[in-house]
């Protein structure tokens, strides 16, 4: 399997780069919300059923045995608030995404922070944006206006997947496929996840909502009061050709490692959309690496994730903790968004 073709200080180096950058725009667009993905349409309960008949190889860590696990989903937006006060429209192109917390998962964590967790983040497309942390740095360069031309050109692959992704019609989160793009290990083994839903979105009228994609969840979840059921799928490494850990740009197809199902996800009928579900929701911090070490994220991407989301986690909680206990002045809360 490949190493990454990034030398260990220009992981670093990058990492840091798409991380000053963060702390940087946090603290302009709103100190207290996500940088990345701060709008969400619903935080949700549920459950994961790991399958009763599981191949003997992939029973491990949390697929060890058939067990029911608790969850939080959070379904929300990728970008970025459009300015301080105001998050973007659901009526604008964005990529969907969708990240579960497992709770109560027994056994020593990776990271000493959320003793019982185990999160998995995953968007609604097969691919990632860009193949390293190299790349994630242009990238987070170029939305600041700092990227120099040659790393523009370097990104021009990169704004097309955006535009495929973006391009794609949502009309209820809790109806689309959601892939982690990203590899992980599972024991020995390499894989990549997916979470597919039982029923099908079926986009008809054009949305004229900012807040269509919550209305959508409200109304199925809490007025239709209908169930959502997604199967939790894996695929398995097969070789560096067709299965590469280094390049999350290259989909590793179903006809060479076909998805395998190892748990079901179900989310019940149930209210959410209230102000208490929405504090907790802002207060929550997901990252891949709230995971038990069997299941590991991989790759140069999935590395430089384990300090940003930390870090980035750490700033708005730290800012949310401070205003509670310090009020603080108009003039430093910026509370007026123009
Ligand atoms: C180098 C690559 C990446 C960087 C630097 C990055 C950065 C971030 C940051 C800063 C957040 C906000 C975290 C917080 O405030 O708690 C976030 C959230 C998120 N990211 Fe990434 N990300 C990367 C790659 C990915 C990939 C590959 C996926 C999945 C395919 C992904 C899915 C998500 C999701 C679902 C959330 C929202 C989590 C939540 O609901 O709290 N990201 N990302």
């Amino acid at each position: 399997m490949s190493d990454s073709n990034l030398s260990a200080a220009a992981q670093e180096a990058a990492t840091d780069t798409i991380l000053n950058i963060d702390l940087n725009v946090q603290a302009q667009k709103g100190p207290d919300l996500r940088k990345d993905h701060p709008k969400s349409h619903g935080l949700v309960w549920g459950e994961f059923k790991v399958e009763d008949k599981i191949p003997e190889s992939l029973k491990v860590g949390i697929f060890a045995q058939p067990k029911t696990y608790s969850l939080w989903a959070r379904f929300s937006s990728a970008s970025e608030a459009e300015k301080r006060g105001k998050l973007r429209s659901d009526l604008d192109p964005d990529i969907r995404a969708l990240a579960i917390k497992l709770l109560q998962v027994e056994g020593e964590k990776v990271l000493d922070v959320e003793k019982e967790t185990q999160d998995f983040l995953l968007i609604n497309h097969p691919i990632f944006i860009v193949r390293d942390a190299q790349g994630f740095a242009n990238l987070t360069k170029a939305s600041v206006g700092q990227a120099n031309e040659e790393e523009l050109r370097s990104l021009a692959l990169t704004f097309e997947v955006i535009k495929a992704i973006t391009s794609k019609q949502v009309a209820n989160p809790l109806l689309v496929q959601y892939w982690s793009t990203t590899p992980y290990q599972l024991g020995s083994q390499v894989i990549k996840f997916s979470i597919k839903p039982h029923s099908s979105d079926t986009p008809g009228s054009t949305p004229t909502s900012e807040t269509y994609l919550r209305e959508a969840m409200v109304k199925y979840l809490s007025e239709d009061g209908l169930d959502a059921t997604f199967d939790f799928l894996v695929q398995l490494y097969v070789d560096d050709e067709k299965t590469p850990i280094e390049d999350p740009m290259q989909e590793w197809q179903e006809q060479d490692s076909p998805f395998i199902k190892l748990a079901t996800v179900k989310i019940p009928a149930q209210k959410f959309d209230f102000e208490e579900r929405k504090r907790l929701d802002e207060g929550l911090s997901f990252t891949p690496w709230h995971t038990l070490p069997e299941h590991e994220p991989l790759g140069s991407v999935n590395l430089a994730r384990k300090k940003v989301y930390q870090e980035i986690a750490k700033a708005r909680r730290g800012n949310i903790q401070h205003r509670l206990t310090e009020p603080q002045a108009y003039s430093s809360v910026l509370d007026n968004p123009q």
